[in-house]
């Protein structure tokens, strides 16, 4: 019977719900790699190789997220190109007395419009909570930026195949949080996903794609049935130029290190979803 819905559930989202996708979303998190100088130079040979490069990526939506810092300067070095600025992070604070930190407003009124919640390496390395994960894409979602919210297996949960599980209770979990506070729907959909194994990041190791597509078609069916929305995922983990047919049933990409070369970035652009459907 399983095997059944899962047949039907390929048929519907390769040939049906191909027809209503979005276009593709590709991210570039540039993490804490880049200086100053670094960074201006990246995002102006970003702004050529686009100019040149527009009628390859006229359907895509591309999102940069530099850091904090340079980030409203690249937007301004961006605006007549269709790549956007996100964020890397926002504080689970309102304005206030908050030494140091970022707020969602703060955000929007440097025209930031997304933002990463729940990064691994927020969660490792600076002990963000899941109650800090839940403030801030809910401050997000006040101040109209897209939260992007990252969910991931580690490979111990992988080996033991609660990956599918794992991933689903970081969606609960924000999901009943978000309704605790009585956001609405039509707020709460606009969220995106992106399923990022942890033991994926950064290693240069990926899932299969039979793994792949099945985390896709089963984490989807899953939220649209559950919340009532159709989302869009995207895959993050080890993406580079030649590994893209592994992901391609996703709806867009999270980059981290392929980001911060502006060829190997556009080239992804350009390249991921090809040979799909869609276009
Ligand atoms: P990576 O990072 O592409 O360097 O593996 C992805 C991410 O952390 O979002």
């Amino acid at each position: 019977m399983q095997k059944i819905i899962y047949i039907l559930s390929l048929y519907y989202f390769t040939v049906v719900n191909s027809y209503y996708r979005n276009n593709p979303l590709i991210v570039g998190n540039w993490k804490s790699y880049l200086r100053y100088n670094e960074a201006i130079e990246l995002s102006k040979n970003l702004k050529n190789i686009y100019d040149n490069n527009k009628n390859d990526l006229i359907d895509k939506n591309i999102v940069i997220m530099p850091p904090f810092l340079y980030a409203y300067e690249i937007g301004k070095l961006l605006q007549d190109t269709k790549i956007c600025i996100g964020s890397q992070h926002v504080s689970p604070f309102c304005s206030g007395p908050f030494t140091g930190e970022i707020t969602a407003s703060m955000l929007k009124s440097t025209n930031c419009e997304y933002c990463l919640v729940g990064h691994y390496e927020r969660k490792q390395f600076l002990y963000e909570s899941d109650e800090q994960i839940h403030h801030s894409a809910y401050k997000l979602l006040k101040n109209n930026i897209i939260p992007i919210l990252c969910i991931g297996d580690s490979s111990v949960e992988f080996e033991n195949n609660k990956s599918y599980d794992k991933c689903i209770s970081d969606i609960n979990n924000l999901f009943s949080y978000l309704m605790s506070y009585n956001v609405d729907y039509n707020i709460y959909k606009n969220i995106i996903i992106a399923y990022e194994p942890i033991w994926s990041i950064g290693t240069g190791i990926i899932p299969n794609k039979n793994f792949l597509d099945k985390m896709y078609y089963d984490i989807h069916s899953y939220i649209s049935y559950k919340y009532n929305f159709n989302p869009t995922i995207l895959y993050g983990g080890s993406v580079n130029q030649n590994n893209l047919m592994e992901m391609s049933t996703f709806d867009g990409l999270l980059i981290g290190m392929s980001s911060i070369n502006e060829n190997k970035f556009i080239d992804i652009c350009k390249k991921f979803k090809k040979f799909n459907l869609i276009n």
